[in-house]
């Protein structure tokens, strides 16, 4: 009998796009799938290596199936994703894990979980600047009304701090043709939502077309092949944030009024350190030009304090550009270490651990507050809601999300999952707007 697989998600929507890509891959070949791991032959983990919590979540989860491993003899346990091509021996070291596939060598996976009956251990972290992934149809594994295709894989920019470009190896980028296939695929299983995956989508570029074909043009080309869904994207580089992209989310009605705009701190000493190759007045810039060309579009953001070097003067520089921009989320970090990274090797990781705690609980409180003002702006607002699912409070309420990217709440009404409604809003928090359907 075939063996059943069972896989877990951890880290970022890239890694949620490559399990797809993972289970396609198996099955293909004739293993089955199973969302209860009590069922499986074989789990695997697909992880993230960006911070050390991350890196933590799979020690800690390592612990627990070392018990099923005990129950269950014949247990196969194998890493997959960034951690996997950052600590492969390590991970082998283990007595629990079996195999260990980094994000190049997904295709070899069939043929490493059948070696594993063979060999106590096996492993492939080989990097391939070719591999695309293309013409393969992930395989959605759950009923959400949205889709996620990478376009871009890998990592050229080398920001000082940061683990992916040795985790997910150089930039390259899909065939166009090969994103507008998958792109009509999610459409003939009634995807109503598509969001345009890569480390920085600004760098897209396929060149096998008659036409170069960029980010700006990819967009447009999905948003014209999927016209009743809505197209989102992330993430995207402030250093290569177009003009020509904000004038096609302008234009294009179902291209989401929303751009994730990673800033990482406001002030240009530590940007310099970062490597981030723009300073604050460039990222203020894109700022206002997003503002002046989509005047409703949501912001948000990603941040971290406690970088190498960072003192109160540079951090309340961060706190002040979040005050002037006004994003309307921001996923915030305090500075983790990551071997092999440019800053471990020459930056001192030099904010004493207190100090990163306190500027992270201060840059949350500004943010909640930020979020709140923004939202309580939106009361009497109406806007189009694409419907996820039932809220999770109550059965009587369903949620779903603006253009902007935001969660709103209300009473259900004769809809459901998949349809857009109209929802003039209420009440918000800092987290939720609350509304009534019109
Ligand atoms: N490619 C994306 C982000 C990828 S990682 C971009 O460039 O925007 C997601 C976020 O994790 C980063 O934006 C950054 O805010 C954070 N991050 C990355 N490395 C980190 C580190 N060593 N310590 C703390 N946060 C980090
Ligand atoms: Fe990391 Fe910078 Fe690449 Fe983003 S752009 S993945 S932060 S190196
Ligand atoms: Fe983590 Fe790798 Fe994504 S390090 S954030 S899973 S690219």
């Amino acid at each position: 009998m075939s063996k059943v697989i069972y896989i877990e998600t951890y880290g970022c929507q890239m890694n949620v796009a490559d399990s797809e890509t993972v289970l396609s891959i198996v099955q293909s070949e004739n293993f089955g799938y199973t969302k209860d791991i009590l069922k499986a032959d074989v789990i695997i983990l697909n992880t993230c290596s960006v911070r050390d919590n991350a890196e933590q979540k799979i020690w800690n989860r390592l612990d627990y199936l070392k018990g099923l491993k005990r129950k269950n003899k014949s247990l196969k346990i194998g890493i997959i994703g960034c951690m996997a091509q950052r600590i492969d021996r390590e991970l082998l070291e283990n007595q629990t894990v079996d195999f260990v596939a980094g994000p190049d060598s997904y295709r070899n996976l069939p043929e490493l979980i059948n070696e594993t009956d063979i060999v106590p251990k096996v492993c492939n972290v080989e990097f391939n600047i070719n591999e695309t992934y293309s013409g393969i149809n992930p395989i959605k594994t759950n009923e959400n009304i949205s889709g996620f295709i990478s376009i871009t894989r890998g990592c050229n920019n080398f920001c000082s701090y940061c683990v992916v470009p040795y985790t997910r190896g150089r930039e390259r980028s899909r065939d166009c043709k090969g994103i507008l296939n998958e792109v009509e695929y999610l459409k003939s299983v009634n995807c109503k939502e598509i969001t345009l995956l890569g480390q920085n989508v600004n760098s897209y570029i396929c060149e096998t077309e008659k036409y170069p074909v960029n980010f700006p043009k990819l967009i447009e080309l999905t948003a014209e092949t999927i016209p009743e869904s809505r197209i989102r994207f992330t993430t995207s580089h402030p250093k290569d944030l177009s003009d020509e992209l904000i004038k096609v989310i302008a234009d294009n009605k179902n291209i989401c009024n929303h751009i994730h705009l990673p800033v990482q701190s406001g002030s240009n000493k530590i940007l310099k350190l970062m490597n981030r190759k723009y300073t604050r007045e460039w990222y203020l810039d894109r700022i206002n030009t997003i503002k002046k060309i989509i005047p409703e579009c949501g912001l948000s953001t990603d941040v971290f304090c406690g970088f190498s070097g960072e003192t109160e003067e540079d951090f309340q520089q961060t706190l002040d550009l979040m005050e002037h921009v006004k994003f309307d989320s921001a996923f915030m970090f305090k500075y983790s270490v990551r071997q092999g990274t440019y800053a471990a090797k020459n930056l001192p990781d030099d904010v004493p651990e207190e100090t990163k705690i306190d500027r992270l609980n201060r840059m949350i409180e500004l943010q909640n507050k930020i979020s709140l003002q923004n939202n309580k702006a939106d009361i009497g607002k109406t806007f189009e809601v694409l419907i996820e699912g039932f809220s999770k409070r109550s059965d009587d309420m369903l949620f779903g999300r603006t253009q902007q990217n935001k969660v709103v709440v209300f009473f259900k009404k004769n809809v459901t999952k998949g349809e857009f409604v109209k929802v003039k809003i209420t009440d918000a928090s800092s987290a939720t707007l609350k509304g009534i359907i019109i």
